[in-house]
């Protein structure tokens, strides 16, 4: 059974003008006064608690229509797909790619979107979340009268190709050797295809160096280059702007959106809503508490029909799902927070440091105890190097 709970909007909520109806009819009184429902002077509008039985009474009492009941995340009595050993993470529903456009997959961190790449890219086999053995044909019948039906039956047979370009980008210096050329041209032995694809990703300057020496950006750029190098159906880009400064982002966005054509799946997962925004034509998010179980939504459009906007808000509509408290909300300015001015941390002059042949110019400045600072800059620039500065 889903669990279902009352939830005021705050902006529709005018608690001067109604009577306060929701509060006086609510029928969970525990003892020693507890309320399913009570208004909260200081917020100015009914708090909802963990009694509520979302019998609906306060719906129907609202001329406002502030209260709506909806969904709150629970495991699924069915539809689990994989489990990482008893009491391991659990995984329910698969999302389906639609050839010739982008999926973009969303979610918090330990969701279960790596675990979907590598059971869409056929290194995971789902058990189903069984003990006993499962076989292709029982997968194969698990899906049946879905579009995975036929992409996982072509998948075992050896019949789709997958690109994956994975994760942590960190491991490749460890299996790779050689120049970004090399590894290229291992790929394709096309020397137009190789040049094009690294102007494409800003790699041109780095043909001649060796894999080990790339920054986590250009690492990250060679794996997509080498991706996108590959003729495949399905190409998977697990957190492929990682490490890329906005610039670089959008340049591997275009890059992807390429190779996006009526006869390839594409699949990409990020946490950069922006980048996701402008890629993605489909979107599914996962909700469900991180590292215990998550479940895959309903697929939504990308941008043009709101599906981020959906995961932003926190409630996704067609599920009446509340995935979140609160939704997120970018201000262009936010509200400033009172810092002590007096209390100086660290103060500086003008100043040069020299590491090798790199020179950092720094302009006098200030940090007050409290503040937070933000450093900002292309890749491979000043930053990296402040990083990996030893103390002194
Ligand atoms: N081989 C494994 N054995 C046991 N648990 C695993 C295994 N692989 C992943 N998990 C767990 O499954 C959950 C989902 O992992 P997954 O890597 O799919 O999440 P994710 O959504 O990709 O997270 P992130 O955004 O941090 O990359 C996590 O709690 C993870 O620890
Ligand atoms: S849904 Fe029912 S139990 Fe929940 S707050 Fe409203 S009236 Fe009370
Ligand atoms: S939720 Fe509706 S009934 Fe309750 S205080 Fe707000 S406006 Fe009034
Ligand atoms: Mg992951």
């Amino acid at each position: 059974m889903p669990v279902r709970v009352a939830v005021v909007d705050k902006d529709l909520c005018q608690p001067r003008k109604c009577g306060q109806e929701c509060i006086r009819f609510c029928p969970i009184v525990r003892g020693g006064g507890k309320r399913a429902i009570y208004m909260d002077e200081q917020l100015g509008h009914p708090v909802i608690t963990d009694l509520c039985t979302a019998c609906g009474i306060c719906v129907r009492k609202c001329p406002f229509e502030a209260i709506t009941i909806v969904n709150l995340p629970s495991e699924l009595g069915e539809d689990c797909v994989h489990q990482y050993g008893p009491s391991g993470f659990k995984l329910f529903r698969l999302p389906m790619p639609k050839l010739g456009r982008v999926l973009g997959i969303i979610g918090q961190n330990a969701m279960g979107k790596t675990t979907i790449a590598k059971i869409l890219a056929g290194e995971l086999r789902p058990n189903l979340c069984t003990n006993s053995q499962v076989s292709t044909e029982d997968i194969i019948r698990f899906f049946r009268g879905t579009e995975l039906q036929p992409y996982l039956t072509r998948l075992y047979r050896g019949e789709v190709k997958v690109v994956h370009k994975p994760q942590y980008i960190e491991l490749i210096p460890m299996y790779v050797k050689g120049t970004v050329k090399d590894v290229l041209m291992k790929i394709s032995d096309n020397e137009e295809k190789v040049t094009k694809i690294a102007e494409k990703l800003n790699l041109t300057h780095l043909l001649n160096r060796d894999v080990d020496k790339l920054s986590g950006g250009e690492l990250q750029r060679l794996a997509i280059a080498a991706a996108l190098l590959r003729d495949a159906d399905t190409y998977i880009f697990d957190e492929p702007t990682t490490h890329l400064d906005i610039v670089e982002r959008l340049r591997v966005a275009e890059a992807i959106k390429d190779i996006a054509s009526g006869d390839k799946y594409v699949i990409v997962i990020d946490h950069d809503l922006a980048v996701l925004d402008y890629l993605a034509d489909q979107v599914v998010i996962l909700y469900g508490k991180p590292g215990a179980y998550g479940i895959v939504s309903h697929m939504r459009g990308g941008a043009r029909e709101g599906g981020i906007n959906e995961y932003l808000n926190g409630y996704l509509t067609s599920e009446n799902m509340l995935i979140r408290k609160e939704p997120i909300k970018f201000r262009v300015k936010p509200a400033p927070r009172p810092i002590q001015k007096e209390k100086v941390l660290l103060e500086w002059t003008d100043l040069t440091k020299r590491l090798g042949d790199f020179e950092l110019e720094v302009k006098a400045g200030v940090i007050h105890r409290g503040e937070v600072i933000g450093v900002l800059g292309p890749q491979r620039n000043w930053q990296d190097n402040l990083c990996q500065a030893p103390r002194q």
